[in-house]
C-alpha cells in the first residue's frame, strides 16, 4: 500500500460516501491516528481509493476504528443507516414477535428466501487487521463449535484449502458459498493469505450453513427454497443462540454486532428472497420506488454486484442498524408482499 501523505484526490463521478465524508479537515484529523491494532486511516479507506465506483469505500480494522476514526465513520454511518452517534441498537431475534406467513404460498414468484448475520469475536481484530496467526486459531476454534451441534444444525466443516475446484464452483454456483476474488475485499486487506483460514460448514440438507473469515469471521446463513421466511428465521435464530454460547462475539450498545464494513453494523443482517417478477422488472422505475419505499435493496442472482438473470431478483433489507433483526425481516416481507402484489397487477 502507497503511503497516504496527501488529501486523495477522487475522481468527478465517484459518489461513494467515503469521498462525500472525507473532507481535507477530517483527513489532516485523523491522517496520523492508529488503533491499538496498528490499524490506519490508509488501511480503513484504501478499498474506497483503489474501487472509486464502491458505494461506501471504507472498512474497519478493529471495534476500536468505529471510535478512533469516528469522524469519517459517524457520518457515513449515519447517512447509510439514518442512525446517530448518540442512538442505541437494540437485538431482537425471537421468531415469535415476527409475522410473516408465506407471502407466496403457491410458489410462483419466490424461487428462495435466505438470511444470514455477520459476527466477528470479541477481543479480536476484524479481517482486514487480523494475522495469519489468529485467523487460523479463529478457524480451528469455529470449525469446533460447529462440529458440536446436534440435530438438524449438525454438519461438517468444508476448508477453501484443499477444496477441490469442482466442488468449490458448484458450491457457488449453488449459492452457497462466497465467491473469493472480490477487488473491495481485496483493497480491504480482507483476501490475505487467501484461501488459508477460509471455509464453509453447512448441515446434509444445506438449509445451514457457516462462512468463515470471509468479510467477516461468520457469516451464519439460514436458507431453503421456497418463501417460507418464518422457517428460515426460526433456524437462524437457534443457530445463532446455539453458537453463541460456545464463542463471545464482539457487540455493543451503540452499534450493535460489529462487522468490519459499517453497512452491516448493528444485526449484520440481510434477509432476502429471490424472486421472479418478469413483468415489474420491465419497468425499472417502479420496480426502484417500490424496493426504496420498503428500505429494500435490489441486487442480482448470484450475489453482490452480479446482474440479474430470468428477470430473477435478490431482494433485501437495506437497514441494519438501529433496527432489530425482526424489524430486518418485517421490511423484506412487506417490501415483498408490496413487489408481488404489483407484479400481479401487470
Ligand atoms: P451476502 O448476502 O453474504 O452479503 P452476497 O450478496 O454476495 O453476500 O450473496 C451471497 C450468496 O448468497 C450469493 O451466491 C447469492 O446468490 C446467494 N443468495 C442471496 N440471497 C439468496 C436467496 N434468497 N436464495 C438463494 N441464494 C441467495
Ligand atoms: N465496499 C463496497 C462498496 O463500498 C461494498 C459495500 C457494501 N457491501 C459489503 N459487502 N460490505 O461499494
Amino acid at each position: 500500500m502507497k503511503e497516504l501523505n496527501e488529501f486523495p484526490i477522487f475522481p468527478e463521478d465517484c459518489a461513494s460516501l467515503l469521498s462525500k465524508h472525507l473532507s481535507r479537515a477530517v483527513f489532516a484529523k485523523l491522517k496520523n491516528r492508529q488503533t491499538a491494532n496498528g490499524f490506519s486511516l490508509q488501511q480503513a479507506i484504501n478499498s474506497g481509493i483503489q474501487n472509486p465506483d464502491s458505494g461506501i469505500g471504507i472498512y474497519a480494522g478493529d471495534e476500536e476504528s468505529y471510535t478512533t476514526f469516528a469522524g469519517l465513520f459517524d457520518p457515513i454511518i449515519a447517512e447509510y443507516h439514518g442512525f446517530s452517534k448518540t442512538d442505541r441498537h437494540r437485538s431482537n431475534l425471537n421468531p415469535a414477535d415476527l409475522h410473516a406467513p408465506n407471502p407466496d404460498p403457491e410458489n410462483q414468484y419466490i424461487v428462495s428466501t435466505r438470511i444470514r448475520v455477520g459476527r466477528n469475536i470479541a477481543g479480536l481484530p476484524l479481517g482486514p487487521a487480523i494475522s495469519t496467526e489468529q485467523r487460523n486459531q479463529l478457524e480451528q476454534q469455529v470449525s469446533a463449535v460447529l462440529n458440536g451441534l446436534q440435530g438438524k444444525l449438525a454438519g461438517s466443516y468444508y476448508p477453501l484449502q484443499g477444496m477441490g475446484e469442482k466442488d468449490r464452483n458448484q458450491l457457488i454456483a449453488d449459492h452457497f458459498l462466497f465467491k473469493g476474488g472480490d477487488r473491495f475485499l481485496e483493497a480491504a486487506g480482507l483476501n490475505r493469505d487467501w484461501p488459508g483460514g477460509r471455509g464453509i460448514y453447512h448441515n446434509d440438507e444445506k438449509t445451514f450453513l457457516v462462512w468463515i473469515n470471509e468479510e467477516d469471521q461468520l457469516r451464519i446463513i439460514s436458507m431453503q427454497m421456497g418463501g417460507d421466511i418464518n422457517a428460515v428465521f426460526t433456524r437462524l435464530s437457534r443457530a445463532v443462540s446455539e453458537i453463541e454460547s460456545g464463542v463471545k462475539f464482539s457487540f455493543n450498545d451503540h452499534l450493535g454486532y460489529i462487522s468490519s464494513c459499517p453497512t452491516n453494523l448493528g444485526t449484520a443482517m440481510r434477509a432476502s428472497v429471490h424472486i421472479k417478477l418478469p413483468k415489474l422488472s420491465a419497468d425499472m422505475k417502479t420496480f426502484k420506488q417500490i424496493a426504496d419505499q420498503h428500505h429494500l435493496q435490489i441486487r442480482g442472482i448470484h450475489g453482490e454486484h452480479s446482474e440479474s438473470e430470468g428477470g430473477i431478483y435478490d431482494i433485501s433489507n437495506r437497514r441494519r442498524l438501529g433496527v432489530t433483526e425482526v424489524e430486518c425481516v418485517q421490511d423484506m416481507y412487506d417490501g415483498v408482499v408490496a413487489l408481488i402484489a404489483q407484479e400481479k397487477l401487470l
